[in-house]
C-alpha cells in the first residue's frame, strides 16, 4: 500500500469547454428524474413569503449543463411561491472546475431570463467545507458527486479500481469514505437556515442502482 494523501482538490476536475455535459446525458437523466424530489422538499419546506433572500445551491455542479433543466424548474417554482424573495443561485465546485463554461452554460444560454429577481454566483469551496455564511442556505441539492473523496488515502496496488483493492486499501478507503461523509453532514448543517433542506443523488450498492433523498 502506498501512502500518498493527495487532496482530491489539487488536480479533481470534469473536462471542460462543455464536454462534460454533452457526454453526460445520463447525468442529466438522473437530475432530471430527481426533480421531483426536489420539489416535494420544497412542498414540505413551505417558505413564507417574507421578502428575504432565498439561497439555492448545486453542489459539485460541474459546467451546470445537466442540472440545468432541474434549476429552471425549481427556481421557476420557487418565484411563483416566493414573489417578494430575492432568489439567490450558488453553484459550487473544486477550484480546477471550469466555471467559465459553467457561467456560458447558464447565463449564456439564457435559460435562466425569464425568473426575475435572480443573482446567480459561484464557490470554489469543497463541499466537505462549510461554503455558505452560517445558517443562510435554504436548499441544497447534489447529484453524482458525494462519492469523490477529499482525499486519495493510498493508491490502489497494481488495479484501476477498487474490485481490485487489497483489504488494507478497502479499509483506509473506506475510513477516508465515512470521515468525509461526516464532514459533509457536519458542513451542511452549519450552512442550512432554519427549516431548510439539503438533498443529495448518489450511486447507491445492494442492488439499488441510485439513491437519493433530502433531509
Ligand atoms: C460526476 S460530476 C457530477 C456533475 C453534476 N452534479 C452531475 O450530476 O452531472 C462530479 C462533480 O463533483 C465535483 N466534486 C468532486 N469533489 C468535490 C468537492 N469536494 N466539492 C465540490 N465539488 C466536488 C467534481 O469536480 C465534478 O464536477
Amino acid at each position: 500500500m502506498t501512502p500518498t494523501a493527495a487532496p482530491v482538490s489539487g488536480f479533481m476536475s470534469m473536462k471542460g469547454g462543455g464536454y462534460y455535459s454533452r457526454a453526460t446525458v445520463g447525468a442529466r437523466h438522473v437530475i432530471d428524474g430527481a426533480t421531483g424530489l426536489v420539489l416535494d422538499a420544497l412542498e414540505r419546506m413551505a417558505p413564507d413569503d417574507d421578502g428575504t433572500v432565498f439561497t439555492m445551491a448545486d453542489m459539485g455542479c460541474a459546467d451546470g449543463g445537466t442540472s440545468l433543466g432541474m434549476v429552471v424548474t425549481v427556481l421557476g417554482e420557487l418565484r411563483r411561491r416566493l414573489p417578494s424573495r430575492p432568489l439567490q443561485m450558488v453553484y459550487t465546485d473544486l477550484p480546477r472546475n471550469d466555471f467559465s463554461e459553467l457561467f456560458r452554460t447558464v447565463l449564456g444560454s439564457g435559460h435562466l431570463d425569464g425568473i426575475g429577481d435572480l443573482s446567480v454566483f459561484a464557490s470554489g469551496t469543497s463541499f466537505h467545507r462549510p461554503i455558505f455564511p452560517p445558517s443562510t442556505l435554504n436548499l441544497g441539492f447534489s447529484a453524482t458527486a458525494s462519492h469523490y473523496t477529499d482525499a486519495v488515502p493510498c493508491a490502489i496496488s497494481g488495479h484501476v479500481h477498487m474490485v481490485g483493492a487489497t483489504d488494507s486499501e478497502r479499509a483506509a478507503w473506506v475510513e477516508q469514505g465515512r470521515l468525509d461523509w461526516e464532514r459533509i453532514l457536519t458542513s451542511r448543517a452549519r450552512d442550512l437556515a432554519a427549516g431548510g433542506r439539503a438533498g443529495r443523488v448518489a450511486f447507491g450498492g445492494g442492488g439499488r442502482r441510485a439513491a437519493g433523498g433530502f433531509g
